[in-house]
């Protein structure tokens, strides 16, 4: 849940909040060090300057889009972005990116972030969450699988990766009216 402390596998609790333009160095950093495994994410550095990322973390304002950060030993260790189409054909779907700093991964940060983004997403009245990713990144696959995340189609050999090539697996998750009343 946004705004809510999250205990983690390995007993450290992670704090999942919406990102402030403030955290702009901290994203900034963790997009290059996930990006150097060059092996999860398509973009290898960050290619956005400080100014452009902060004007991003603003932009996301709850509405149409929202940027999520985990903080973990007061650090940011986990982002997630989203965003909802921008027409009244498809702004009931958003899509969704995220990444943990290696040294946070596989202890449920990534679950974490991802449960807040379907409370998120519910609030606003969206329905269908679709991300797309590297048929080669398991982890990530599994832990699509888990929060009920269904391939809906692939594009053949679309990357490489590490030499070889590898599909983009189209993955979507629909979800139910939120009924809770909160907003
Ligand atoms: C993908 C990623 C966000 C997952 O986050 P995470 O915090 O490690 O995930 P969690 O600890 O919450 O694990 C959730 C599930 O994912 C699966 N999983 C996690 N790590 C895994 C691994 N190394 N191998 C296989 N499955 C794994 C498991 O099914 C796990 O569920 P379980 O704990 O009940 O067994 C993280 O690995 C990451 O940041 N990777 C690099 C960037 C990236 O790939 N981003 C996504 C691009 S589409």
């Amino acid at each position: 849940m946004v705004g809510t402390s999250v205990r983690l596998k390995d007993g450290r609790s992670a704090f999942v909040r919406r990102a402030v333009p403030g955290d702009a160095e901290s994203i900034t950093e963790l997009v290059n060090i996930v990006g150097s495994e060059r092996r999860w994410t398509l973009r290898e550095r960050a290619t956005w300057t400080l100014d452009q990322e902060r004007a991003t973390i603003a932009a996301a304002d709850g509405t149409r889009s929202v940027f999520l950060v985990a903080e973990v030993d007061g650090r940011v260790a986990g982002i997630l972005y989203l965003a909802r189409g921008q027409w009244p054909k498809n702004e009931h779907v958003a899509e969704l990116s995220m990444s943990c700093l290696p040294a946070a991964r596989g202890v449920g940060l990534g679950t974490a972030l991802l449960e807040a983004a379907v409370q998120w997403a519910r609030s606003v009245g969206v329905r269908k969450l679709s991300l797309e990713v590297f048929s080669s990144n398991e982890p990530a696959v599994r832990l699509y699988r888990k929060l009920g995340f269904l391939e809906e189609g692939r594009l053949r050999r679309e990357f490489e990766v590490e030499g070889k090539f590898v599909d983009g697996v189209w993955m979507a998750r629909w979800l139910e009216a939120d009924t809770s009343g909160n907003d």
